[in-house]
């Protein structure tokens, strides 16, 4: 049975089979964010159009190729959001967030919509876990938004993941270096793709970025980043680093990393799985100390992370991470004459007050079919009323598991299941 129609393409329908490994993810994220006293935000699904444009960067991929963007019936050119971090920081503003105590320590859980091409791992509409910390520039705020991440993968269970640091340096040494960078590759032009090409001239941090074969050799011969920083930048990422090794978070250096998204200055990060391709990050993130500005407040810093749910959900699933059972029930309440229908409807209702998890059957089947389905629903217990269980109020409780079947009264369903568990 297919139907008419399927989920529009690159986006999914989360099944009640794999809502165990979102439970817990969204669990642990929720439990280490009170941990860290992060508090929740949530920000609406679209937004003007603009703040993205403005704060992502006009020349991004999320922007020119993969914004979700139209114009709704009073003509207010809007878009769905394929980020987390400017509408956080739009909140920001619009609620003075800047008077309470800096900084400001936020998380979300949100749909984030890109018109990527689908494959494994990558969607049009996907779920992010973030944090972001805004009103401080301090190296300490970096790396707690780094052990935030790090931890929720640690209880995740998750393994052999890589964290990649690098910092791309701020408005005073950016400049000098993409220069020393185009003077690099100046010569090279030729051999490199049609978008380095491109890059070249618009966004010249992301050549370093490019995943074509032949542009790898030019990229690993690029002067690094992390040579050219300025002072402040250079004691910033260096007091990054030996805070991250006090909490004994492992890293690796990568001084061509740079990240997909314009607002970053000095940190950024990526924690990737073993042995995968270019899709496969899990999580990112970076500081971004001039995006509230653009956005029309103060200068004012910040420093977050994302990680992609689907993404982590795709590594539990090959790591073999073993998850919380689905919920069944404890009880499934079966009739044996009409006559039992409304008694078993209380039953049932007196036993979900007292915090059973309860299947009442439904429909005329016989005892045979209803015991069937009690079994196929994963039930632990079926409570039995037939006429004479109706006579002397009592139900008869049968074990599934073992088979052992008993009289109680009606009144001692609930204490009985209990003790059973
Ligand atoms: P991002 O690296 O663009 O960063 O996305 C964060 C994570 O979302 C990625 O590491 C990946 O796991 C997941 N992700 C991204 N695109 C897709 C997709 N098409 N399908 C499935 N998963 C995907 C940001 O969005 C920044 N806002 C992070 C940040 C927060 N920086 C500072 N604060």
């Amino acid at each position: 049975m297919i139907g008419r129609y399927k989920a529009p393409r690159g986006a999914q329908d989360i099944l009640p089979e794999d809502q165990p490994y979102w439970d817990f993810v969204r669990d642990a994220a929720a439990r280490l964010s009170k941990t860290f006293v992060y508090e929740a935000i949530e920000t609406p699904v679209f937004e003007k159009a603009s703040l993205f444009t403005r704060g992502v960067g006009e020349v991004t991929d999320i922007v020119q190729k993969e914004m979700y963007i139209f114009n709704d019936r009073g003509g207010l050119e809007l878009a769905l959001r394929p980020e987390g971090t400017a509408p956080v920081c739009r909140a920001y503003l619009e609620h003075g967030m800047h008077n309470l105590p800096q900084p400001v320590r936020l998380w979300y859980w949100t749909p984030i919509f890109r018109y990527d091409r689908p494959q494994a791992g990558r969607y049009r509409q996907h779920h992010q876990f973030g944090a972001e910390a805004i009103g401080e520039a301090a190296s300490a705020v970096d790396a707690e938004v780094i052990e935030l991440l790090w931890r929720l993968y640690e209880e995740l269970g998750l393994t052999n993941l890589t964290l990649q640091l690098n910092s791309i340096g701020d408005s005073k040494c950016r400049p000098q270096y993409l220069e020393i960078l185009r003077d690099y590759y100046r010569d090279k032009l030729d051999n490199v793709c049609l978008d380095c090409r491109a890059r070249f001239d618009r966004s010249p941090l992301r050549l370093l970025d490019c995943k074509q074969e032949r542009c790898q050799p030019i990229i690993a011969g690029a002067p690094p980043i992390t040579d050219y920083l300025c002072e402040d930048c250079a004691a910033h990422f260096t007091e990054l680093k030996a805070l991250l090794e006090e909490a004994d978070i492992p890293f690796t250096l990568n001084p061509r990393l740079v990240r997909g998204l314009d607002y970053y200055t000095r940190t950024v990060f990526e924690v990737t799985p073993p042995d995968e391709g270019a899709q496969s990050t899990i999580g990112g993130g970076g500081r971004y100390d001039g995006l509230i500005e653009l956005l029309g407040g103060r200068p004012t810093p910040g420093v977050g992370f994302a990680t992609g749910i689907e993404r982590i959900i795709l590594n539990l699933k090959r790591q073999n991470v073993d998850m919380p059972e689905r919920d069944r029930p404890q009880v499934f309440v079966a009739v044996q004459t009409p006559a039992a229908q409304v008694p078993a409807f209380r039953l049932a209702s007196e036993l979900r007050r007292a915090g059973i998890f309860v299947i009442a059957s439904t429909g005329a089947r016989s005892l045979k079919a209803q015991m069937r389905q009690a079994d196929a629903l994963g039930a632990a217990y079926v409570a039995i009323l037939g006429e004479s269980e109706l006579a002397d109020s009592t139900a008869t409780l049968r074990q599934l598991s073992s088979g052992a079947q008993e009289t109680v009264p009606i009144t001692n369903v609930a204490a009985r299941v209990r003790q059973g568990r």
